[in-house]
């Protein structure tokens, strides 16, 4: 892995033609504090490594809140046989080092093996009023340091976030498909919905990774999760409990 670690295997799999990966994204949002968060690791590392063993296509990219990707960092790094386990950081810093109180740069992630970033998200949009040229600016940041950007949209902000993006960075990021109407609800869209957005965000965004996020559970239509056309999902609530996440992977990949 490189310092931040976009040069990972997945990674060059993907980008030089695979179109079979699979990628799991664990989300925690501002849950957990460090014990919790430590005994989640505890029973995803008791589990996790035999099931992945020769699952080549499978990536699973964990998100911990900000305070906790050193130490997700430090316990991935104990295992040799994880190769399948990424870090992703929940939000990255619009701006390059420097007198930004509060905001988590590239700069600060350095050395942690973060290869992914999520931008965009609805929760940071509505809360904390971010525009599509803010997440502009985060993608350009993230991939200045070779972090893969998962961009994430709704219906509405397809075209005019990937308009907003530059082109160069356009082709380099992952899209994330998330209605509003769907994040914490129990409820996921339906497969053909998400599908007739998967040929927006290809319009839009051109050939990348297509995710959808948006109450994706072990209970969700078994179409939807292995569905070849749908490179991943982004899981909210229901990475909280680290057996639910476990059996989630089971039925995707
Ligand atoms: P959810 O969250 O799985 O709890 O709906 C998904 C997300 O916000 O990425």
């Amino acid at each position: 892995m490189s310092r931040h670690g976009i040069i990972t295997d997945t990674d060059k799999k993907y980008y030089s033609g695979s179109r079979d990966m699979k990628y799991i994204i664990a989300n925690f949002k501002s849950n957990k504090n460090r014990p919790e968060h430590e005994a989640w690791m505890k029973v995803f590392r008791l589990s996790f490594p035999q099931f992945a063993k020769g699952k080549e296509n499978l990536s699973v990219v964990l998100c911990p809140s900000a305070p906790f990707l050193s130490l997700t960092s430090d316990i991935l790094r104990e295992d040799d046989d994880n190769e399948n386990v990424h870090l992703g950081s929940q939000d990255i810093s619009p701006f390059p080092a420097g007198a930004y109180t509060g905001a988590v740069g590239t700069k600060n992630l350095e050395d942690l093996f973060v290869s992914y970033a999520i931008v965009g998200h609805s929760e940071r949009r509505t809360y904390f009023h971010e525009t599509n040229n803010d997440v502009a600016n985060k993608v350009r940041e993230a991939r200045l340091a070779s972090i893969t950007p998962i961009v994430c949209v709704s219906r509405e902000t397809i075209s005019s976030q990937a308009n907003a993006l530059e082109d160069a960075d356009r082709a380099h990021v992952m899209v994330a498909f998330e209605p509003i109407d769907h994040i914490g609800t129990g409820i996921a869209d339906t497969l053909d919905d998400i599908l007739k957005v998967r040929v927006l965000v290809k319009e839009a965004f051109g050939d990348v990774p297509f995710i959808y996020g948006g109450s994706v559970d072990p209970h969700t239509d078994k179409e939807l999760l292995t569905h070849p056309d749908i490179d991943g999902f982004l899981i909210g609530s229901a990475c909280l409990d680290a057996r639910e996440f476990i059996q989630l992977i089971h039925l995707v990949s």
